[in-house]
């Protein structure tokens, strides 16, 4: 496994909508363990493929508390797509590791379904509700190049992207 570098936003390369797996195969398989590894060095919830510079289809997800013990529970997800959201939606303030440090509410509906292909090319359904839902809806949203701050008032987001353009310039990203 390896811990690939994340970009930071701004960036075109988070703005590219992603092209679907064909077929988890092993080299998919892998770049989804690398992902992982990735992100729990981060340390993250959620990871999706563009973030590596990979524009495909793959995103890999975990919840688990591991500060307060809880045993790692990890999505690996090629092709995800949302068949149903609920009508009750939900604000969450959302982070994003390709805009470390900056954090805005974003409303999102409170349930979410996700069909998917697994790490070994098998079809699966996800019903998810709280953080899980919120993350991967999050995740999702970066294969078509959508990233939290889209979601935010254009003040809000313009403020944020311009802190992470000077950090970047700086060199003073607590990411790198
Ligand atoms: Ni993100």
């Amino acid at each position: 496994m390896a811990i690939l570098p994340i970009i930071v936003a701004p960036d075109p390369r988070l703005k590219l909508v992603s092209r679907p797996v064909d077929k988890v195969d092993a080299a998919v398989a892998r770049l989804m363990d690398d992902m992982l590894e990735t992100m729990y060095a981060a340390p993250g919830i959620g990871l999706a493929a563009p973030q590596v510079s990979v524009p495909m289809r793959v995103i890999v997800v975990d919840i688990a508390r591991k500060d307060k013990g809880e045993e790692p529970i990890s999505l690996k997800m090629a092709n995800p797509q949302l068949i149903a959201t609920s009508e009750e939606v939900k604000s969450w303030d959302e982070g994003c590791l390709s805009l470390p440090e900056h954090y805005a509410e974003v409303v999102r509906p409170s349930r979410a379904t996700v069909r998917y292909l697994d790490e070994n090319n098998k079809r699966r359904e996800v019903e998810a509700d709280g953080v899980l839902a919120v993350c991967l809806q999050h995740e999702m949203d970066h294969l078509d190049g959508i990233i939290f701050v889209d979601h935010v008032s254009m003040l809000k987001r313009n403020m944020i992207l311009r802190k992470l353009r000077k950090a970047k310039k700086l060199g003073t990203l607590a990411a790198e």
